[in-house]
């Protein structure tokens, strides 16, 4: 199964891709990890990110094409991914239905986390997250066992630098302009299924199971 996670920052794309992941054996691969874990190792790709994310841009197309292209076509994808913050421009969705139908694949499902701006806000200014495993947490909705460390590796949980108040709103913004225009791209394509994430984790998860089978 190859699958799209749509929806504004803060949505639940992450955590919902987590557990899609866990009980359908797929790939996880999310493009704001890959740059997190790029900036942490200091890599060309992680100085030329940081800048954008800092500042709650997307970072340019093309660099973010070439990334995912490769990921996917590696062999432990081949029976399936989650795609997790990718695409989000139609540049990108139009590139990366060229590169798929050159390997013979297509998207099953796009799945569409619709939340509202004001349950947003709340959302990510309670996110941590593990800079080890990028396990997601809240403060309030989803705490770890002991405060202020990842259940799955003891380490220190922190607060993103792209999560501070004034980056998220460009963060909304920009999805607002650039991104939300992908959902009538793959309503399109017959292969949108939109479900209301502002319900609980687990209901939430209820209706994508439901949706995919
Ligand atoms: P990225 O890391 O992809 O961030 P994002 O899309 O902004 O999404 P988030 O990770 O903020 O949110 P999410 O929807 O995954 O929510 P989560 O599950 O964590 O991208 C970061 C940056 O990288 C971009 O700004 C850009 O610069 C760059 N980038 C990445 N991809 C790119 C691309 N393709 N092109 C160009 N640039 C790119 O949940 C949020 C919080 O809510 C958590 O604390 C969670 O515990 C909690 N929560 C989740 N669900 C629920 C629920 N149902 N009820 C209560 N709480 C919940």
């Amino acid at each position: 199964m190859k699958i799209i996670m749509l929806g504004a920052p803060g949505a639940g794309k992450g955590t919902q891709a987590e557990k899609i992941c866990e009980k359908y054996k797929l790939i996880h691969i999310s493009t704001g990890d890959i740059f997190r874990e790029n900036i942490k190792n200091n890599t060309e790709l992680g100085k030329l990110a940081k800048g954008y994310m800092d500042a709650g841009e997307l970072v340019p197309d093309e660099v973010v094409i070439d990334l995912v292209v490769d990921r996917i076509t590696k062999k432990d994808c081949e029976d399936g991914f989650v795609l997790d913050g990718f695409p989000r421009t139609i540049p990108q969705a139009e590139s990366f239905d060229e590169a798929l139908a050159k390997s013979d694949m297509k998207i099953d499902y796009a799945i569409n986390v619709e939340v509202a701006d004001e349950v947003i806000i709340n959302r990510i200014s309670g996110r941590r997250a593990c800079p080890k495993c990028s396990a997601i947490y809240h403060t309030e909705f989803n705490p770890p066992k002991v405060e202020g460390v990842c259940d799955n590796d003891g380490a220190e949980i922190i607060q993103r630098n792209d999560d501070k108040p004034e980056t998220v709103l460009n963060r909304l913004k920009v999805y607002h302009e650039q991104t939300q225009p992908l959902i009538d791209y793959y309503e399109n394509k017959d292969c949108l299924r939109t479900v209301d994430g502002s319900k609980s984790t687990s209901e939430v998860f209820d209706k994508i199971v439901n949706i995919l089978g």
